[in-house]
Parts: structure tokens; C-alpha cells; sequence
């Protein structure tokens, strides 16, 4: 096992044989679980009855990202439903640090994620706190939009505040990775690559997931 993660989104799996797409990923490190609710994004997902068929249906651990309004009130719905790994959005939180500290009381990854408008500079107070740091590398509400450039500034920036702070979040990365670009995101300082539509809409997803683990892997070698 590498230290490079990939988590495919199931915003782009097949909703009508989402187990047939789940075991096609059975070699992923997460399952990438994209909630939107029409307010924060205009675009509307699925909730907590799928998050729990995606637990009942795999054994590879659930990353959700809520691209919600008002994340403080609904974040135990995810973590009831068995996520393993809660992000929200720095920019629908009122009460981050409260939200981050008590998901992690309930033994629950928490992260902040960072729309592509907001600088890492934000982050400088809750550094210490979060299990995982998200930059979205799209604005997000849909899958198969175009890697925005800036993040691997945002990312140098953010490496080099973890390392002020002498922390060492997780960092993960969202939005128009795929085999082409993966090498320079993860020599960037990304850990976790999410990819929706390089995976399930290839022809082999399995063989996808595979090879961006081989070539994040032998980017952060490199880096
Ligand atoms: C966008 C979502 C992403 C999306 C990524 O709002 O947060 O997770 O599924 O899809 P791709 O990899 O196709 O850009
Ligand atoms: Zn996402």
C-alpha cells in the first residue's frame, strides 16, 4: 500500500447498479460521497439513505463531502449513516471549530474544504484542529468540469502553513484529476486524489483506480 489515496466519486457511478460500480472500486482507499442540497450547490444529490446503501454494499471506508448550506445542524445525519471520514464546506460553516471537534469526538474524520475563491489564509485558526484539509480544483456542483490551475499554488501554500503549524492534515484534492495531471497535484502536496468521472467513466474503472495509485504513488517518491 502507497501513501497516495484515491477516492472515486459516486456522483458519477451508475445510481441504477450503484453495487455493480462499488465492487468495480473494491481497490480505491474511499469511496468519494458527494452530498448536494440544491442550496449550497444548484445541484441536488442524494442523502443519507444512499450513504447507507453505499455502507451496506462495500468495505472501503466512505469520504463525504457535504456541499451543504448549514453543515453545523446536519452533520450527524453522515456520521449516524456510518461515514467515515465528514468534510464541509468553510464557506456554509457558522460553528467550524465546534463542528470539527465534535465529529471527531465521535470518532469521525472531520475536515474543511476550500472553494476555489477562498484562500488557504483562512485556515490559519483551525489548522491544528481538522483531521483533513479539501481544495476543491472546480467550483463544485458537478462532475467533469476542468482542473482550475490555482490549486497547486493554494497547495504550496498550504504545505508550507501545515508546516509552520508542525501539523500534518490530510490533503486531498477535488475536482478534474485524472491520469494526466495526478503527478503534479501530488508533488503539489496532495494525499488524497478524488476522481468521478477518469474512473467510472473509463472503460476498466478497476483498472483506473489502480493506475492513479501507481502514478500518485510514484509521484510523491519523486517529489
Ligand atoms: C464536484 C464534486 C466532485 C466531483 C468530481 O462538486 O465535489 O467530487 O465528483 O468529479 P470529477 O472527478 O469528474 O471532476
Ligand atoms: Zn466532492
Amino acid at each position: 500500500m502507497g501513501t497516495i489515496k484515491i477516492a472515486p466519486s459516486v456522483l458519477s457511478a451508475d445510481m441504477a447498479n450503484l453495487k455493480g460500480d462499488l465492487d468495480k472500486i473494491a481497490g480505491a482507499d474511499y469511496v468519494h460521497f458527494d452530498v448536494m442540497d440544491g442550496h449550497f450547490t444548484g445541484n441536488l444529490t442524494f442523502g443519507v439513505d444512499i450513504l447507507k446503501a453505499v455502507k451496506r454494499s462495500t468495505d472501503v471506508p466512505v469520504d463525504a463531502h457535504l456541499m451543504v448550506s448549514n453543515p453545523d445542524e446536519t452533520v450527524d445525519w453522515y456520521a449516524d449513516a456510518g461515514a467515515d471520514m465528514i468534510t464541509v464546506h468553510y464557506e456554509a460553516s457558522t460553528h467550524l471549530h465546534r463542528t470539527l471537534t465534535h465529529l471527531q469526538q465521535r470518532g469521525v474524520k472531520a475536515g474543511v474544504v476550500l472553494n476555489p475563491a477562498t484562500s488557504v489564509c483562512v485556515l490559519e485558526s483551525i489548522i491544528e484542529v481538522v483531521d483533513i484539509v479539501l481544495l476543491m480544483s472546480v467550483n463544485p456542483g458537478f462532475g467533469g468540469q476542468s482542473f482550475i490551475p490555482g490549486t497547486i499554488a493554494k497547495l504550496h501554500e498550504l504545505k508550507a502553513m501545515c508546516e509552520r503549524h508542525g501539523v500534518s492534515p490530510l490533503i486531498e484534492v477535488d475536482g478534474g484529476i485524472s491520469s494526466k495531471n495526478i503527478a503534479e497535484v501530488v508533488k503539489a502536496g496532495a494525499d488524497v486524489l478524488v476522481a468521478g468521472s477518469a474512473v467510472f467513466k473509463s472503460e476498466d474503472p478497476a483498472a483506473e483506480v489502480a493506475l492513479l495509485q501507481k502514478l500518485g504513488n510514484e509521484a510523491a517518491q519523486e517529489a
